[in-house]
């Protein structure tokens, strides 16, 4: 399947909030156990677009939307604040192709370039799609914790891994890229 990237506008979002809804309802990806509506994810996206963080979708020939991706604060508290997370999800009929490792190659191709050092998956389910995907992208396990959630009659884990980007911690971050400032405690 050839899909094009580029930045999410408000117009995805009917798009966004339905390949969101499948994975709430029928996944174990998010700790969400009812689908948010379009508004709040309206809310959500213009939070992320405020501080800067990109936010991507991948759509098909005829442009339809098949994923999309973000990334967000880990935590808010300011020394925090080079670390990030990402979300990455897909339409059912669009993964196993290599979507995902399109756009997470993106998100962190962008958040380099941001000056973030960091960036986390916070994998729930330990899903292992997306921890291979991680994997490939060259992420490192950093640890599981357990029964982190109960969703669909069982409880699950959360699988953490981490990447470092650009210098990592070899060097002090530019605060006047990132003033911690931006962040709510
Ligand atoms: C997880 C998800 C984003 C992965 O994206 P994808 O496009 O399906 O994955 P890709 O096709 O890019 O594959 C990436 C790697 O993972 C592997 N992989 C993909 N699906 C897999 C599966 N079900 N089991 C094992 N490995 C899998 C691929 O072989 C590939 O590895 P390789 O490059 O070494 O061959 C996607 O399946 C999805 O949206 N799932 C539901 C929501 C979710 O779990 N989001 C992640 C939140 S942290």
């Amino acid at each position: 399947m050839h899909v094009s990237l580029r930045d999410a506008r408000p117009a995805d979002l009917a798009e966004i909030t339905d390949i969101y809804a499948d994975s709430v309802l029928n996944g174990t990806a998010s700790y969400e156990l009812s689908p948010p509506d379009e508004l709040e994810m309206a809310e959500r996206f213009a939070a992320i677009i405020a501080k800067g963080y990109p936010y991507i979708v991948a759509e098909d020939a005829e442009g339809t939307l098949v994923g999309y991706a973000y990334v967000s604060a880990f935590r808010t508290r300011p020394a925090y604040r080079w670390l990030v997370e990402d979300s990455i999800y897909l339409a059912r009929s669009a993964r196993g192709k290599g979507i995902g490792k399109a756009l997470l190659a993106e998100l962190l191709r962008r958040a380099t370039e941001l000056g973030f050092r960091q960036m986390v998956a916070v994998i729930g389910g330990a899903s292992p799609a997306s921890i291979a995907l991680h994997q490939a992208l060259g992420f490192e396990l950093s640890g599981t914790l357990k029964g982190t959630g109960f969703k669909h009659g069982r409880w699950l884990d959360t699988v953490l891994m981490q990447i470092a980007l650009g210098d990592g911690t070899a060097s002090e971050p530019d605060d006047q890229i990132y003033p911690g400032t931006l962040y709510a405690v």
